[in-house]
């Protein structure tokens, strides 16, 4: 295959084409990226118990609704020590199917009520092994009549698996006969920039290496709920995490909330990327909608958090964000209105008006916007679309329905640009499910990205989704990239590369490629940099090598970033066996590329 880039004419590459998609599924939020490590602290959600609390010594524990912590939280833990009991005593919690354990320093906060005035031991325990990894002292002076915050530090040393719990412990012969109660335990290993309430450093510094340009949140799904009360309401996300009520998600768990609308604007800021807030357009998962007037009061929310990102301090909202921790309002360009408003009968049936209703309110306050629709589907839009609104299309498909879709955009009307806000591969060519993302799923992926960056012209944002799984908590497999609660277990897909390599790798300018072949099983398409870097970025969707000639006039030298390792093949938990591998490249204005079976290359040269 011979390609020979023209150094002049093409289209503007879309400098936000790549972004990311994150929404609470996988406990990717709780339990994921956000630091916090300890579950059910704040007793939400629907039904939550006891989950992930065990008594330590001869105690009984309970949840204690008569004790609430906050309006907001309206539960907490109670400890009740029998007569004559001796010894440290008190209750774990075993985190998110764990606690991750390592040689780093923790932040760890409670509250606690009740008589105790002494020393209040916190520790990192080996679950079945009994194994010490941290073990921490503080002197308390506690009162039965209100709930008294602590915080502290300690470090400790790494255990080698998931298995371990959290312990808070106390002196049980001056309880004895009583009880104690406890809330909203927090603890954090070292967050994402240094932040308060922030993400995992080591989870949030392996997403940043994709350097993705924006960030689409807080859904998907779980932006909209069961019903409207049950839909994620962002005034419930900010403050103390104290006064947070949590919500059940729409993922089958609860999400305490303490990652909010604050919290995704700082991981904007310290990720580099755009915002992309995605407002609740009144479409429910139980295929209701509101609309006409039914929908004004929600439309006033809607203006009520706009307000609250990007109004002065002395707007109501704008003064609620200071009173929060930020002065100045947040950098938010861009929001969508609903999510998939189409797959749903009356939430096509009732989406121009509502799209139309929305759209107005925020228009007419915030010009500047850009506003993005659910859906590219016409039959569910408004008959006139207004100018500058992208609308929003999802693909989780085979890889064959990739390689069908790689012209998806070429013949595609001009008339508004494109937001693919979901995609993956998810199944496999027979239809059955993929768990794993494996290199031909990834390698569909790269063909499909390549024929959008051919077609930068209207596709200005691509999104893969979802995100992040946690291991053991997962309800959608497969996803970018994966972790648990033992050490070492961040884990790239295999689609993780693939994003990584276009997203690190991009032109300013989509160049023309001449071929002597069609497209297929090879796929390309080139770009510049305003630095005068040029990338090739090739796909090998078939299962023969395929040498590539490639022509750039008066390129001499650079890099070659491959990613291959049979058709099947997945990185797993512990066992990454695809990574790209980057090789030097010279040549006088041509250089060769062997691509392997369903692999995915970047020729990056000057
Ligand atoms: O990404 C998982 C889900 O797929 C999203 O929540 C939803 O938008 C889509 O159907």
């Amino acid at each position: 295959i011979d390609l020979t880039v023209s150094k002049t004419g093409g289209n503007s590459s879309s400098p936000l084409l790549y972004g990311i998609m994150f929404e609470d599924i996988n406990n990717s939020g709780d339990g994921g990226i956000h630091g916090q490590l300890l579950r059910n602290n704040g007793f939400q959600g629907d039904d939550p118990g006891l989950t992930a609390y065990y008594a330590v010594g001869d105690v009984s524990i309970s949840q204690d609704t008569s004790n609430p912590l906050s309006t907001a939280i309206t539960s907490s833990l109670k400890v009740t020590v029998p007569s004559d009991t001796t010894g440290y005593v008190g209750f774990s919690n075993y985190g998110y199917d764990g606690v991750p354990v390592l040689d780093t320093t923790y932040t760890n906060y409670f509250w606690m009520k009740g008589d105790y005035s002494g020393i209040i031991n916190l520790r990192l325990v080996g679950n079945s092994t009994g194994t010490v990894y941290a073990d921490h002292n503080i002197t308390v002076d506690s009162s039965a009549s209100e709930f008294t915050y602590y915080d502290t530090s300690f470090t400790s040393t790494k255990s080698s698996d998931a298995d371990n719990a959290w312990q808070l412990r106390f002196d049980a012969s001056t309880v004895a006969g009583s009880s104690l109660n406890f809330g909203l335990v927090q603890l954090f290993p070292p967050t994402y920039n240094l932040r308060e309430n922030g993400l995992r450093d080591d989870v949030a510094s392996f997403l940043a290496e994709v350097k993705p340009s924006f960030l689409r949140f807080p859904g998907g799904n779980n932006l909209e709920g069961e019903t409207p009360s049950d839909r994620w309401k962002w005034n419930e996300t900010i403050g103390a995490v104290v006064d947070r009520p949590g919500r059940e998600g729409d993922w089958g768990y609860p999400n305490t909330d303490a990652l909010g609308l604050d919290e995704y604007m700082y991981w904007c800021i310290d990720m580099g990327m755009e915002p992309l807030l995605a407002v609740w357009s009144g479409l429910t998962l139980d295929n209701s909608a509101v609309s006409g007037s039914d929908l004004d009061p929600y439309v006033d929310d809607i203006l009520n958090e706009l307000e609250y990102c990007l109004g002065s301090t002395d707007t109501t909202y704008g003064a609620l964000r200071a009173k929060n921790g930020r002065t100045d309002p947040w950098p938010l360009k861009y929001i969508e209105v609903g999510n998939e408003d189409n797959v749903y009968s009356n939430g096509c049936a009732t989406y121009a008006s509502r799209f139309t209703q929305i759209y107005d309110a925020v228009h007419a306050e915030y010009p500047d916007l850009t506003i993005i629709a659910s859906t590219t589907d016409t039959s569910c839009l408004p008959s006139t679309i207004p100018d500058g609104v992208i609308t929003d299309i999802h693909h989780y498909l085979s890889p064959d329905g990739f390689i069908d879709l790689f012209n998806e955009w070429d013949n595609w009307s001009r008339d508004w640009p494109i937001f693919v806000g979901e995609y993956a591969s998810t199944t496999a060519n027979d239809g059955s499910t993929t768990y794993w993302s494996n290199m031909q799923g990834s390698c569909s992926e790269a063909v499909y990205m390549i024929g959008m960056e051919r077609n930068s012209d209207i596709v200005k944002m691509a999104s893969f989704a979802p995100l992040l799984e946690h291991f053991d908590m997962a309800e959608w497999s497969p996803d970018l990239f994966g972790l648990d609660s033992s050490p070492d277990s961040i884990t790239g897909s295999t689609s993780y590369y693939v994003q990584k390599m276009f997203s690190t790798n991009r032109g300013s300018t989509i160049l023309p490629v001449t071929s002597d072949s069609a497209f297929g099983p090879v796929y390309w398409v080139a770009s510049v940099s305003d630095s005068g870097t040029y990338y090739v970025k090739l796909a090998n969707y078939g299962s023969s090598t395929e040498n590539v000639t490639i022509n750039i006039e008066g390129a001499t030298a650079g890099s070659l970033e491959l990613l291959s390792g049979g058709e099947l093949v997945s990185n797993y938990p512990h066992d990454v066996s695809i990574t790209p591998s980057t090789t030097s490249v010279s040549g006088s204005g041509t250089f060769t590329v062997d691509m392997p079976a369903w692999a995915v290359a970047v020729l990056a040269v000057s």
